[in-house]
């Protein structure tokens, strides 16, 4: 693993952005940054886990468990929308991503089975358990923040290069239209803290446009405890909504 170095796109694509110009649609930006924002919080959850405590050890392993299962999910879209994507225009375009996402899938089940062997085990033997997990998240966390670079700069600047952003936008509606409410609800609940005020801003003018009021209002209330009142001043603002952002609850250990 080499982490003194930045993956950028090819210097020969013609569609690489300057740094201070802005990027073309990224298919994976919105997703990634909630997967960055749920493995970095489940990361720490394990790493300051009192064994001995029923309900938050109980509570840690369901949320590893919860972002194990969104990974799955993930890299099934990926290789089922963009990977199949680029393999339609650049064949053997997506076999770096493809390789690492087998890997992904093999470390997801050891990680299974080591939180397995850890909720099983006895008081004596947890503490050891629970400090091999968390390395080994931590090693699964590590090598899937370098894969997301890929992706983001290397695998979306062949997307831009073959395909226009009516065309990429065109994929994402598939993607979405493919995802159980559950898990929309729970990709909500990390991706829109991880957002800036201007990209939330955007999302929720999108949804806006595309949803009843009610069912708007109920993805509000089901990101609100999540974000601290300054964000949420914020997009209570821009959407339109005039609940006291003085009485937003305390953020909670969801999901
Ligand atoms: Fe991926």
């Amino acid at each position: 693993m080499n982490t003194a170095t930045f993956q950028t796109a090819p210097a020969a694509a013609s569609s690489t952005p300057a740094v201070h110009a802005p990027e073309r649609y990224n298919l994976y930006l919105d997703i990634h940054k909630a997967l960055r924002s749920f493995m970095c919080d489940t990361l720490c959850r394990v790493g300051r886990l009192d064994v001995y405590d029923a309900d938050e050890f109980a509570a840690t392993l369901g949320q590893l468990d919860s972002l194990l299962t969104l990974c799955q999910s993930h890299i099934q879209h990926e290789n089922d929308f963009l990977h199949s994507a680029i393999e339609a225009r650049v064949p053997a375009g997506s076999a770096r991503t493809a390789g690492d996402h087998e890997d992904h899938f093999e470390s997801i089940a050891m990680l299974r089975a080591e939180a397995a062997a850890l909720a099983a085990a006895v008081p004596a033997e947890r503490g050891m358990r629970a400090l091999r997990l968390y390395r080994h998240l931590a090693l699964f966390v590590a090598e899937n923040f370098e894969h997301m670079q890929i992706e983001e700069t290397v695998n979306a600047s062949t997307l831009w290069a073959h395909y226009s952003d009516a065309e990429l936008h065109a994929i994402h509606e598939r993607i979405l239209a493919s995802i159980a409410p559950q898990e929309h609800l729970l990709v909500a609940r990390w991706l829109v803290p991880a957002l800036s005020p201007a990209e939330r801003a955007g999302m929720f003018g999108a949804m806006k446009t595309q949803m009843p009021p009610e069912a708007l209002l109920g993805v509000l209330m089901h990101v609100r405890p999540h974000l601290d009142a300054s964000g949420w001043t914020k997009l209570a603002r821009v959407v339109g909504v005039t609940l006291d952002p003085a009485a937003a609850p305390e953020p909670v250990p969801a999901p």
